[in-house]
């Protein structure tokens, strides 16, 4: 069964691309190479025994995609994970997300509507919770107003595919709503290719790590948490993974409930900044430089899941520790220096 994996050369697009070739689909990968590196296609290559079709196409391209699904008419689903996701960037230039993330979602879900079978599962984020009420946090959760262009998108994408599954009865889709993935492949042949200076923690943290920067800054230590540090649920990437594949054949094999699905990805434990600075000085057998510095704007305190849905619905169930992909994520930072 051929699959389609927009962003498919990506941090998580990448990891589930190898997942899908290890359960048997074949899969067409469609990236515009804006944040991703053509050569993760080797690294792919290289885990699976199998190098995946590769399309270098955008998306906003209407016409485009438009061309590609006449040629690719067999696609039995698409995981669609091409979109633009710096935070700050997106305060300061919101029409260029509006258009890379609303855009091409529209064009992709137009065109996968048209095909016999449409089987779609959506990228999205705990960030349409904002700042939750109640921790752990289920699905029945309110979704709060975005903090931030690029969060919106989320929302928006979300509202986007529940419509269209509301009027077309045949439009099969989940929207698997992402805590914190980290780590990268236990090969260390893919991982987080962070371009720049990176946003996030644990990049941030194996950066430090191995001297690229000096120190990291730890956003604030006056939260209202046992530590002072803001809390986050951090999940294997390729437990995230698996679960798009687990996805996915549930609407392949009809076992959805209802046409629209939604379910919380994440380990169901929370962490503070500070006990990720822990993992790793364990998992590395070095002290990392650090100090802490003002709040970042923004930021909630606290976010981790509630699994149940996830663990009982989908049969998912996240694997690894903290450390485990804590020790992915510093082998990897190792092989790329
Ligand atoms: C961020 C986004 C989220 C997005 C996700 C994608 C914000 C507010 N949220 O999540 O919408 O879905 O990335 O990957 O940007 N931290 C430090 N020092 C650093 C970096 C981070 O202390 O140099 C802290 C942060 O304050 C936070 C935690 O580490 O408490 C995790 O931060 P990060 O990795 O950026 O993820 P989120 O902010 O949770």
């Amino acid at each position: 069964m051929k699959i389609l994996v927009t962003g498919g050369l990506g941090f998580i697009g990448s990891h589930t691309v190898v997942e899908l070739q290890n359960s048997g689909y074949e899969v067409v990968i469609i990236d515009d190479l804006s944040n991703a590196s053509i050569e993760v296609l080797e690294g792919i290559t290289s885990i699976t025994g199998q190098q995946p079709i590769f399309v270098k196409l955008d998306l906003k391209e209407k016409q485009e995609v438009r061309a590609f699904f006449k040629k690719h008419h067999d696609i039995c689903g698409a995981i669609h994970f091409a979109a633009s996701k710096a935070v700050g960037e997106s305060v300061g230039n919101p029409l260029m997300y509006y258009e890379n993330n609303i855009n091409t979602l529209v064009y992709v879900l137009q065109e996968l509507k048209k095909l016999e079978s449409s089987n779609f599962i959506f990228s999205s984020s705990c960030t349409v919770y904002g700042q939750a009420d109640v921790m752990p946090i289920t699905e029945k959760a309110p979704i709060k107003p975005a903090e931030s262009p690029y969060g919106n998108t989320k929302k928006i994408g979300e509202d986007i595919i529940r419509d269209t599954c509301m009027v077309s009865p045949d439009f099969k889709a989940i929207a698997l709503r992402y805590f914190n993935p980290i780590g990268a492949h236990d090969s260390a042949a893919i991982g987080e290719l962070p371009i720049g200076v990176p946003q996030n923690l644990v990049p941030f943290i194996t950066q430090t790590g191995i001297g690229m920067r000096e120190e990291l800054s730890v956003f604030g230590n006056d939260y209202p948490t046992p530590d002072g540090t803001c809390i986050r649920d951090y999940i294997h990437v390729v437990d995230l993974a698996k679960a798009h594949v687990i996805a996915l054949q549930r609407l392949l094999n009809g076992e959805n409930d209802s046409n629209y699905e939604v379910f919380n990805l994440g380990t169901g434990t929370g962490s503070s900044v500070l006990e990720v600075i822990e993992s790793f000085e364990r998992v590395s057998n070095q002290k990392l430089n650090y100090k802490v510095v003002e709040r970042r704007k923004g930021d909630v305190i606290s976010a981790y899941a509630d699994t149940t849905k996830a663990n009982t619905v989908l049969g998912w169930k996240a694997e690894s520790s903290l450390d485990d992909a804590m020790k992915s994520a510093w082998k990897w930072q190792n092989t790329l220096n």
